[in-house]
């Protein structure tokens, strides 16, 4: 079972952004939660509780605790944390462009009131990712990215579990254009 602390956090600096953004981070943390709390993860047409990998053991066994570990990743990524609604370019039909999975794109999402400081685009995070393990991992649990700041919204204040957070790189590292 996921721990709540997937969930984003709203920060303070979200009082000066636009009621558009709240709402989507209030969308996305109302699905989680009701998936959290009854059990059902999101996207269930795609996944089902059965299929849910447990955290990552530590055994000896590397090959399948990494395998298991991936799995996980991509579990919380496609299905809880939706890193690829924004971090993923759009095909011309709107949908989600599968190719260039995780591959960076334009911010889709723009503030009702203009906003110097909301991004232009969310940066490529699958493939080799943009910063060392560690940072990326810092990053999932606490929320403070490489220059020891946070990151400007929309990107989400994630809070995870270090072995959500691990499980998510693992998934990230092992996701190529073509997938
Ligand atoms: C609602 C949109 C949104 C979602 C969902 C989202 N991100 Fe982001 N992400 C962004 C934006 C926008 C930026 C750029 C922030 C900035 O420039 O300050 C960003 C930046 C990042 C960066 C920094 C990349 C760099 O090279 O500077 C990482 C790493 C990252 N996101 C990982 C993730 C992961 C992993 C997930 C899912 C667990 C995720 N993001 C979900 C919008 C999002």
């Amino acid at each position: 079972m996921l721990s709540k602390s997937v969930l984003p956090k709203m920060t303070q600096s979200s009082a000066s952004t636009s009621s558009y953004s709240r709402m989507l981070f209030s969308l996305v943390a109302a699905l989680a939660l009701a998936s959290l709390s009854q059990g059902i993860p999101l996207g269930q047409a795609q996944t089902n509780q059965a299929q849910v990998p447990p955290p990552q053991q530590h055994t000896a066994d590397k090959t399948s605790t990494s395998a298991t570990s991936v799995t996980r990743g991509k579990y919380i990524v496609e299905g809880v944390a939706v890193c690829g609604q924004c971090h993923t370019p759009r095909a011309s039909s709107g949908n989600l462009d599968r190719s260039r999975w995780l591959q960076g794109a334009p911010v889709p999402y723009q503030p009702a009131k203009p906003d110097a400081d909301w991004p232009i685009n969310a940066p490529r995070i699958g493939g080799t990712p943009p910063a060392s393990d560690a940072d990326m991992i810092k990053l999932l649990t606490t929320g403070i990215w490489t220059d020891g700041n946070r990151l400007r919204l929309p990107m989400p204040q994630f809070r995870m579990e270090r072995s959500d957070a691990e499980a998510v790189v693992a998934y990230l590292r092992s996701v190529t254009a073509q997938q």
